[in-house]
């Protein structure tokens, strides 16, 4: 049985002048999944694409202003949503003319990217730390225009030491130049859980914080922007509040 879907031709950059068409494969996702999964960013009808547009909009603003291309997304703790803003924030990024989004899965201890977007059966980052695949063979079009996943599909042990190898930074300068209208969104482990995010951020132009309301208390908040004194922090998100209206504030 052929386990990889089918490769065909695929637009993955739209700069105005320069319309660049590569192989990338692409993969049909399953809208009930992430629906399920909080994959609501590229549904125009549900409240919270406007909220993901928002965040998009101001983010971008000040990417734009630095001429920062890369942001990475921490929390100071598990579970206070960074792959669920990582995905939303990249397909909302993708929605905009002539930007594309590059999502990389680089928490790998917890890879979730795939599972949330239901991706079965690609290859993915761990595939290129193995040097079986390179850069471009592992990238998926998820089935969302100018939208590009690199995966990671099964933990990795020695995470930080394998994010401090040349191939790793290799990785994120290919992700980051290839193209002059990618944003590079990295989604990493919680900061003050475990080191990764501290040997990928020097390669990262901004970072944000999701703050997990109910999860973090004021002194993880305090400590995990201690860690990001020497990273330019871009904002912060507060996640998870309790009423519907409040879901994603921004400051
Ligand atoms: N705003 C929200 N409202 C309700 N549930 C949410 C919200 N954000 C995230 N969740 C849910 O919380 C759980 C954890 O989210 P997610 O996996 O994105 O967190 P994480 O910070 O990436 O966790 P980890 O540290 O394991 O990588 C998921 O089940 C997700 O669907
Ligand atoms: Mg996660």
């Amino acid at each position: 049985m052929n386990s990889q879907p089918p490769l065909r031709p695929d637009l993955v950059n739209t700069d105005d002048a320069d319309v660049v068409y590569t192989q990338t494969k692409t993969v049909n996702l399953d809208q009930a999944l992430l629906e399920n999964n909080r994959i609501l960013a590229f549904n125009k009808a549900r409240k919270e694409s406007a909220l993901f547009d928002l965040l998009r909009t101001q983010i971008l603003q000040k990417m734009e202003e630095n001429n920062w291309k890369s942001i990475a997304v921490v929390s100071p703790s598990p579970e206070c949503g960074k792959t669920f803003i990582s995905i939303n924030l990249a397909i909302s990024i993708a929605q905009q003319p002539n930007k594309s989004a590059l999502l990389v899965d680089f928490d790998l201890r917890r890879p979730k990217v795939a599972t949330y977007l239901g991706l079965k059966e690609t290859y993915s980052l761990n595939d290129y730390f193995s040097g079986k695949k390179q850069f471009n063979d592992i990238l998926i079009n998820p089935g969302i225009p100018k939208l590009v996943v690199a995966a990671t599909n099964k933990s990795v042990l020695k995470s930080s030491e394998l994010l401090s190898t040349d191939k790793a930074r290799q990785f994120i300068r290919e992700a980051r130049d290839r193209y002059e209208s990618r944003i590079l969104v990295v989604d990493l482990p919680p900061i003050l859980a475990v080191d990764d995010p501290l040997v990928v951020l020097p390669q990262i132009d901004c970072v944000l914080l999701v703050i997990g309301s109910g999860v973090n208390s004021r002194k993880e908040i305090l400590e995990a922007k201690r860690k990001l004194a020497n990273f330019n922090l871009i904002g912060v998100v507060l996640n998870k509040a309790d009423t519907e209206d409040q879901g994603y504030y921004y400051y």
